[in-house]
């Protein structure tokens, strides 16, 4: 296909078919680069309340980059991925230390920010700043490689320039920003997954994918992601009021969230060999609870809540010193960043 009418059509079906998007009626680049954070393994549905949250909370950078860690982990509960806030935190100060509170203008200089990849800075500098470079993602794949019948397999590294510099030609001197924008919208809308309206798209009658009938078959990916299986049994230890709870640390899955103290297992553990782990006197077994599922991108989290009363302060001092965990009473723990794992559980049991 022609490429510059692909773009040209690529703009006009943006215009008439584009998602009206809280950070597209702006040029603001903290609107823009905090829309894009959150937008990264987040659907738009899931991340506006978000968006809308944090700007309210931090309506400058320098209001972002003066909270304190645990703060911005709360707001973010719930969307996943922490690493995103706390990069997105790290972010703030670093704009507001090295570049005196303002976004640097060039893909080059953004990608030097934390948690700021490719995708991002090419978002930010083509909508913020007018630059003219190519997001490439999910939907880039897609679309440019069933239009223009790419068969570069796309888990591998090196597919992703093929793609990277077919893109960026697509937008030289033209508007990246409504292409940028477009083909989101066109991967997401119309050129699915699953199923791409094929009947309705401005390209049906060049696209390489349709007139060879190989929708389905492109983008071509190999790898399959590995699925690790872990199995929590968490220790609800209670004495007067409060609850033992520690910070996860590095390393691992939700850095920086507060859990309860928990022995891990590579296959679940019945009652008794954890009850059996625990042979303390002074130490009440009140229940356990179901099995609760939690699946993440490359793990399946099985947990189960083992809630203890504990009966005197030296023993809930010991078990502290033993967990390196922490007591917090209840309204503590409520503003504590949790994984959606340990808030459900919360409200569902303890609250
Ligand atoms: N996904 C990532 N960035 C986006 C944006 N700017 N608009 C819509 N969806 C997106």
């Amino acid at each position: 296909m022609e490429r510059e009418i692909f773009v040209s059509q690529l703009i006009k079906w943006y215009r008439h078919n584009g998602r009206d998007l809280p950070w597209r009626n702006t040029t603001d680049p903290y609107k823009i680069w905090l829309s894009e954070i959150i937008l990264q393994q987040t659907r738009i549905v899931q991340g506006l309340p978000y968006y809308f949250k944090f700007l309210d909370t931090f309506p400058t950078i320098k209001d972002l980059a003066e909270a304190e860690e645990q703060q911005v982990l709360r707001l973010w509960q719930g969307l996943g991925y922490y690493s995103r806030a706390r990069n997105l935190h790290a972010c703030s100060r670093q704009v507001v230390s090295e570049y005196n509170g303002e976004f640097p203008s060039t893909y080059e200089e953004l990608l030097k920010l934390k948690g700021v990849g490719k995708y991002t800075a090419s978002a930010i500098a083509s909508f913020a700043f007018d630059q003219n470079k190519a997001v490439v993602d999910g939907n880039v794949f897609r679309v440019l490689s069933r239009v223009f019948g790419i068969e570069d397999d796309i888990a591998e590294a090196k597919t992703f320039k093929v793609f990277e510099s077919l893109a960026d030609d697509l937008v030289r001197g033209k508007n990246a920003a409504a292409f940028n924008q477009g083909i989101m919208d066109f991967g997401a809308i119309q050129c699915t997954p699953k199923s791409p309206s094929c009947g309705l798209c401005p390209f049906s009658e060049t696209c390489v994918a349709f007139n060879t009938g190989r929708q389905n078959h492109l983008p071509v990916k190999s790898k399959k992601v590995k699925v690790k299986e872990r199995h929590f049994a968490y220790l609800i230890f209670e004495y007067k009021e409060q609850l033992l709870l520690k910070e996860r640390g590095a390393k691992d899955i939700w850095q920086g969230l507060n859990d309860f103290p928990l022995i891990e297992s590579k296959q679940s553990t019945s009652e008794d060999e954890v009850l059996g782990e625990l042979k303390m006197e002074g130490l009440i077994h009140l229940d356990t609870s179901e099995m609760h599922k939690h699946v993440l991108t490359h793990q399946r989290i099985f947990a189960k809540f083992f809630r203890f009363k504990v009966n005197d302060s030296a023993n809930f001092a010991k078990l502290q010193n033993h967990y390196g965990a922490r007591p917090y009473d209840m309204d503590q723990i409520e503003s504590l960043p949790k994984p959606i794992l340990i808030e459900n559980y919360w409200k569902q049991s303890i609250l």
